[in-house]
């Protein structure tokens, strides 16, 4: 059992959280490109913001504790887990999440790649992975095996749908590689 002064003591987060509440406050994200306004208690995640305010439901809430990666969303084009920051602390981002990558309801190159290797089978980590990938293949666009496993341990699929993942980011990545690059990638 945690001692009593342990028990009292305050993240920095829930201190914050705190000093602006505890009741509902305003909150603004710039999220895919737009300025959305919400009402939201001050503790809330961006996750939880993002899919009960919001209506974004493609990040998803499975572990809710950093682990999955199937709340994955990009901050300022990076990769974060959207269960582990306060929505007010993400304010002053950029935040992109999932609905924003299909064009008039076309899929996007990553998307369609995911659909062709047939990289998905529950659901609820795809989403998060297409994400990771997504900022995965920017910060590296022609990724090795081993670069591509490194790169994308930060989410988890539970049904093993690893094989397809991997098929569908080099195929993606050679096809979008110089000629004479193609074909020796997957170290
Ligand atoms: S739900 Fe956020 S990392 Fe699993
Ligand atoms: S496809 Fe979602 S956990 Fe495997």
């Amino acid at each position: 059992m945690a001692s009593k002064s342990k028990s009292k003591k305050r993240t920095p987060r829930i201190a914050r959280a705190l000093a602006v509440g505890p009741g509902p406050i305003s909150i603004q994200l710039q999220v895919n490109g737009q300025t959305l306004s919400t009402t939201a208690a001050p503790w809330l995640t961006l996750l939880q913001v993002l899919r009960e305010n919001l209506g974004l439901t493609g990040a998803k809430q499975v572990c809710d504790h950093a682990t999955c990666g199937a709340c994955t969303v990009l901050a300022n084009g990076k990769r974060v887990y959207s269960c582990s920051m306060l929505a007010i602390d993400s304010q002053n981002l950029q935040i992109t999440t999932i609905e924003s990558l299909a064009t008039n309801g076309q899929l996007n190159p990553l998307q369609k790649a995911f659909m062709n290797a047939d990289a998905s089978q529950c659901g609820y980590c795809t989403s998060g992975f297409v994400m990771s990938a997504t900022a995965f293949l920017a910060e590296t666009p022609h990724p090795t095996l081993d670069e591509l496993k490194k790169g994308m341990c930060g989410n988890l699929c539970r049904c093993g749908t690893y094989a397809g993942i991997a098929e569908a980011l080099l195929t993606l990545s050679q096809a979008n590689a110089p000629a004479a690059a193609r074909g020796r990638r997957r170290g």
